[in-house]
């Protein structure tokens, strides 16, 4: 890894930055986070440093800023082996009432990012992508990288443009970036100092799974149950956050592995490099499935009702993560019936 031993996470004290930033400094990387705490809370530094002994350096700002995020680049450019960029708002429905907002934040606070990036020589970067871009309705499951994608919400049109603006830093700014795809990560770091703490209401499976388990609310609202599937509900990857975060820093190991440290030692020098890794666990279960499980480890009852379809919804959305094993050398390991053992403590509080 050469001399630089900070990693720069934007908006790294969300759900998946968080998780993501305790692996990098428990491997022993001086972490910094800019984050501008629209959804997500302060606290989870605290969190961060009774879960590792280190606190990140943290900066309250805005990715729209370019200013801000250029003066984080003068103080600390030198130091900085990668960025990893969390960067999205990602409520698909929230995308499909305001396409522009999510074209400014996405993209637009992307490029903000890659010119201070270019300006300071720090060229290499983990985007958070979403197996959301690939072309589900046409494609027979599970997708691998080099399947066909389309969107058909601003959201995830806003993954894919992001993957072709670091394709061209690639090409033509020597930049080396991995785009991680994922889908649906679940639960939290085993201290549950850290979970999924978000200021809105979040709209996923499990979080309403885990408050129905605690009584917090009545009954599940099942979307739909004649989907063509075994028992007619959806079929998803559901991959705890954990594995996630240690995709990450799969993904930087194999960046810093292919670092030549040129005889100044003051840039580091590589061959460019793009690649793309689904990141999956082959644990595939449907809603009712997950519904089970939760019922069978808690022996809780899990009421639930089938309710009309949700917009945007597919039957079945799975990848394969055959590659990320082969380049990355990086396998799921922890299952969804380990996820929900692990968190029955929490639901049984
Ligand atoms: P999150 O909402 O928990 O975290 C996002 C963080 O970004 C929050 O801390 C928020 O305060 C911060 N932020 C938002 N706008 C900002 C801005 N303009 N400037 C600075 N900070 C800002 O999201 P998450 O679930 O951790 O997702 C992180 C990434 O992973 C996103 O790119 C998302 O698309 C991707 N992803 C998430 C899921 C999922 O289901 N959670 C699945 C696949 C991919
Ligand atoms: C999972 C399944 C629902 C809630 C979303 C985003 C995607 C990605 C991951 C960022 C579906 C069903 C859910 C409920 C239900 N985020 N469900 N009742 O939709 O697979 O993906 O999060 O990249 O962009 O679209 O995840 O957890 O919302 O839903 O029946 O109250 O659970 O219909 O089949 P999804 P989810």
């Amino acid at each position: 890894m050469g001399q630089r031993k900070k990693i720069l996470i934007t908006w790294g004290l969300g759900y998946i930055g968080s998780h993501t930033a305790t692996v990098f400094i428990e491997a022993g990387y001086d972490v910094i986070i800019v984050d501008n705490l629209s959804n997500s809370h302060e606290s989870s530094l605290e969190a961060i440093k009774k879960i590792t002994w280190k606190t990140p350096k943290f900066y309250e700002l805005d990715l729209r800023n370019y200013w801000d995020l250029d003066t984080v680049f003068e103080k600390h450019a030198k130091d900085i082996a990668l960025v990893i960029h969390f960067a999205a708002k990602k409520a698909v429905w929230e995308s499909c009432q305001d396409p522009f907002l999510y074209y400014d934040h996405n993209i637009f606070w992307t490029m903000n990012l890659l010119k201070v990036m270019n300006k300071h020589w720090v060229n290499q970067i983990i985007f958070s992508s979403s197996a959301t871009v690939y072309d589900a309705e046409n494609l027979l499951p599970p997708f691998s990288e080099t399947d066909k994608t389309k969107t058909t919400n601003p959201y995830w049109t806003t993954k894919l443009v992001i993957e072709n603006l670091l394709r061209d830093m690639v090409m033509h700014k020597w930049f080396s970036a991995i785009a991680l795809r994922y889908f649906n990560p679940i639960w939290a770091h085993s201290s549950h100092l850290l979970w999924e703490n978000p200021k809105w209401v979040p709209t996923n499976l499990l979080p309403f799974l885990l408050k129905v388990a605690k009584w917090e609310i009545e009954k599940l609202s099942i979307f739909w149950n004649d989907y063509d599937t075994e028992d007619g509900t959806c079929i998803r990857d559901y991959i705890h956050v954990m594995d996630v975060a240690d995709a990450h820093f799969s993904a930087a190991k194999y960046l810093f592995d292919r670092i030549e440290i040129n005889e100044t030692s003051e840039a580091y020098k590589a061959d460019p490099t793009f690649e793309i890794c689904n990141i999956w666990t082959w644990y595939w279960k449907s809603v009712l499935e997950m519904v089970d499980i939760v019922k069978t480890v808690t022996d809780k009852e899990i009421p639930y009702e089938i309710v009309e379809r949700r917009a945007g919804d597919v039957a079945v959305s799975l990848a394969n993560p055959i590659k990320a094993k082969q380049l990355l050398d990086r396998e799921s390991k922890r299952t969804v019936v380990q996820w929900v053992e692990d968190a029955r403590l929490y639901i049984n509080k």
